[in-house]
């Protein structure tokens, strides 16, 4: 500004030129406080960034581990709520895991319970547990070893002669281990898994024509679909495996529950396959190695409880309307869609009478054989010879 108070352009152009440089110089500060910031991050990206990556991957696989846990945990309850007053049920291997837990639930609906176990004395204390526990004293301990034909055939007599009523029979009790034979010499999975039961079957057959209409649940599993059946080959000489063998006595336990339904259905013999699911029981207790160790630390982290498996088992046993349902497989209480493996019937004949032969029946006896309309459920019976 002049003496006089006049504005002087060139001092207001100074001015305004120091302040776009300090503004400048502002700018630059701030963009190599941004550069450094920049540069700071990046070091802690650096840092962090395997931490980042491994925290992912782990989160990602407790999250696949937790959906697979819900998946093999899942199970539906039994809808029905129906008492089996009066009735006799039968099922082999009561001592521990799926056969204890639906004898409990049978003993709680007032069913008279018959469990069987190959050391009698421990039978005997799970029978006397379940009777207190549930205060059903119609709950009995019985010796039966499936390993053994011979055992077999005596208990159905002893049974035949001294029960008066089978309406219910469960064959559940089985075998996963290394290879091994039973005193018949046969493989010990085939023999105890479905040999045993194919027998025990046939030989209670009339007491359950008499209570008709009366049930056949066979426990099956859905391993039976890896499963092989080579006649040629009973042994498993050619090879074995702990998964492959029990598989195969699956697979021939489904065509056993298949096949006594073409047999039994016109008398009222219901016939049906239950697979529990994977459960946290005994069964794998012989497995050898490493494998073995590992499936029992994912079973008891990963499978469900007996309880939960027994229910499809109980359901079986008691449900109303399950008429239309013989000869199928059920699971989580609803029916299953067979594998083509066991639609083959003539692949179920032959191995019904292997099995006959095996265990010294007659094969050449008079068979009921039905077909069953799937709408309807209605079965039309012919007689046919065996061939
Ligand atoms: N657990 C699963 O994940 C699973 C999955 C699919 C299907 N299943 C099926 O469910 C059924 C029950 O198995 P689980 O899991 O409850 O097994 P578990 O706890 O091992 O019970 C098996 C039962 O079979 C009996 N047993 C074994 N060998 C026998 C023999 N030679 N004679 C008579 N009884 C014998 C055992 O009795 P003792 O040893 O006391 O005599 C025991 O009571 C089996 O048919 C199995 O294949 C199980």
């Amino acid at each position: 500004m002049s003496k006089h108070g006049k504005i002087v352009p060139q001092v207001k152009v100074k001015a305004d030129h120091h302040a776009k440089m300090a503004e400048d110089m502002k700018q630059r500060l701030k963009v190599e406080e941004l550069a450094e910031n920049i540069d700071e991050l990046e070091d802690v990206v650096e840092d962090v960034f395997p931490i980042l990556i491994v925290t992912v991957i782990v989160s990602s696989l407790l999250l696949i581990i937790f959906l697979i846990r819900m998946y093999m945990k899942y199970s539906v309850n039994n809808p029905s709520k129906n008492r089996l007053d009066g009735k006799t049920v039968l099922i082999t291997g009561g001592t521990t895991g799926l056969g204890k837990a639906t004898a409990i639930e049978l003993a709680k609906r007032n069913a008279r319970v018959l469990i069987t176990g190959r050391d009698l004395p421990k039978v005997e204390a799970i029978a006397r547990n379940i009777r207190k526990r549930t205060g059903n004293q119609e709950v009995n301990a019985l010796h039966l070893d499936l390993g053994s034909l011979r055992n077999i055939r005596d208990f159905a007599e002893d049974f035949n002669k001294t029960e008066k009523s089978l309406h219910v029979l469960i064959n559940n009790a089985a075998y996963l281990g290394p290879k091994s034979t039973t005193d018949d010499g046969l493989e010990r999975a085939f023999a105890v898994n479905y040999l045993g039961h194919f027998y025990l079957t046939y030989l209670l057959t009339d007491k359950m024509k008499k209570n008709a209409p009366s049930r056949i649940i066979n426990v099956v599993s859905d391993a039976y679909v890896r499963g092989n059946l080579d006649f040629d080959d009973m042994a498993l000489n050619n090879g074995y495996g702990v998964y492959s063998a029990y598989a195969r006595s699956k697979l021939a336990q489904v065509f056993l529950a298949l096949e006594l339904h073409r047999r039994l259905f016109s008398s009222c013999v219901w016939s049906f396959g239950v697979h529990p699911g994977a459960c946290n029981t005994e069964l794998l207790r012989n497995y050898p190695g490493m494998m073995g160790n590992f499936w029992r630390v994912i079973a008891r982290v990963m499978f469900k409880t007996p309880e939960d498996g027994s229910q499809t088992i109980v359901y079986c046993a008691v449900s109303d309307g399950l008429r239309e349902f013989s000869g199928k497989i059920f699971s989580n209480c609803k029916v299953l869609k067979p594998s083509d493996k066991v639609k083959d019937k003539d692949v179920a004949k032959k191995l019904w009478n292997v099995s006959a032969e095996l265990c010294g029946l007659q094969i050449d006896e008079p068979v009921e054989e039905q077909v069953v309309s799937s709408e309807t459920g209605e079965a039309s019976v012919e007689e046919k010879k065996d061939q």
